[in-house]
């Protein structure tokens, strides 16, 4: 069981315009893992925000910290710039693996600018915006999360090698 925290970054949904459909696919397909979903918010495109917002979740320990949108081109997607900030060691095969894997069905999953990496004991990983997006782009790194996280929180200490 892991803790999991979800991030949706949208000017337009933290202003309540924009039903948060990305967010709660995240929160269903990892409680689905088993894990425990102990934070969700809306948060606007603001760098500064989304900086504070991810150093907080880690201060708290969470395990995993998902976030989805502003990967894109738009001039306000500074996700992957927030996260950039805040980590401590970057993860470039989650990212490469989402895009590589998931170009199979839509050659624009190369536009997503997305990163991933360790701050503390925890995991953040970019998503894209779009329900869509995260479906396919979580179907493509879960099965490798457990054993990566379980490295990360202590839980484990070496790789079983055949
Ligand atoms: N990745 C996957 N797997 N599936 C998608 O439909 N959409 C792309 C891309 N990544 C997509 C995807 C599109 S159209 C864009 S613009 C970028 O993600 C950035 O999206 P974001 O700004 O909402 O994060």
């Amino acid at each position: 069981m892991f803790s999991v925290a979800v991030v949706t970054v949208s000017d337009r949904g933290a202003r309540g315009e924009r039903v948060d459909e990305s967010g709660r696919t995240i929160a269903e397909i990892v409680t689905d893992q088993g894990w425990e979903v102990r934070d969700t918010r809306i948060v606007s495109d603001n760098i500064e925000v989304i900086i504070e917002t991810l150093v907080e979740l880690c201060d708290r320990k969470i395990n995993l910290v998902l976030t989805t949108g502003g990967t894109g081109f738009a001039l306000r997607d500074n996700t992957p710039e927030a996260t950039l900030a805040v980590v401590e060691r970057q993860v470039p095969g989650l990212a490469e693996a989402m895009r590589a894997e998931t170009s199979k069905k839509t050659p624009r999953a190369m536009l997503s600018r997305a990163v991933a990496g360790i701050r503390k004991r925890s995991l953040i990983v970019n998503l894209p915006g779009s329900p869509k997006a995260v479906r396919e782009c979580l179907d493509a790194i879960l099965p490798v999360l457990p054993h990566g996280l379980e490295i990360l929180t202590g839980r484990a200490h070496e790789c079983a090698r055949e």
